[in-house]
């Protein structure tokens, strides 16, 4: 659907109409999903054709963003919720949940450890980097991108950077426990 925003909220374009200067510099932001690109470009030309009709009217451009866009950015955010979210939560589960299961016939300090991570990974994901990745794909898809979305950004990074790597200790302590990692002599002694 589509939806006016001025650019400069303080002045905005009905605002800015009232001043008589000239010439004018109309700069119009367009934001569409990348699959309604042809059809924008098509409407634009249309309208382009008209503007040049039109009595004192210059010249016109369209410029198109490129990688690295806001686009390009909303784009991503939105597909760490969806469909991201929705393999990434049920994958940890049955991981977390046939750990549990294989660990009811295991004692020791490793299994204890890897309990331990577990639950802070859960609540980590849960807590932290789920919400973290709902608010940034919202304030992506709206093009807010001020200082709390890349404080919230930074957050999201620190907090997956520590799961990531209690996943990896869970992955090494559960290769040690099947016995496909084999665990280095911390000293050799020599007789
Ligand atoms: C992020 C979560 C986890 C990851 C990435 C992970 C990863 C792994 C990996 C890679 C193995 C080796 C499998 C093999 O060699 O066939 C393993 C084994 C194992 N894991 Fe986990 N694990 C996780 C959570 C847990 C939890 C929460 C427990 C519960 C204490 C657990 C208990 C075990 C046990 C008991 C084994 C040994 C199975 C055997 O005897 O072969 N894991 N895990």
């Amino acid at each position: 659907m589509l939806k006016l925003r001025p650019l400069d909220a303080a002045c905005p374009i009905e605002q800015q109409l009232q001043n008589s200067a000239t010439p004018v510099v109309l700069v119009n932001l367009f934001t569409v999903d990348e699959a309604d690109t042809p059809a924008l470009m098509v409407a634009w030309e249309k309208d382009a054709n008209w503007m040049k009709q039109q009595p004192g009217f210059l010249s016109t451009q369209l410029h198109r963003a490129i990688g690295g866009s806001c686009i390009a950015v909303a784009q991503a955010k939105s597909l760490i919720v969806t469909p991201g979210l929705w393999i990434l939560i049920p994958a940890m589960a049955a991981t977390g949940g046939s750990g549990m299961f294989l660990s009811t016939s295991r004692k020791g300090r490793l299994v204890e450890a890897k309990k331990r991570r577990m639950a802070f990974i859960a609540a980590n994901g849960l807590l932290v980097l789920v919400p973290c990745a709902i608010i940034l794909d919202r304030w992506a898809a709206t093009g807010t991108f001020d200082t709390s979305f890349y404080a919230v950004q930074a957050l999201e990074l620190v907090a997956g950077a520590i799961n990531l790597a209690l996943m990896g200790l869970n992955v090494r302590d559960g290769l040690r426990m099947s016995g496909r990692l084999r665990v280095a002599p911390a000293s050799v002694k020599r007789s």
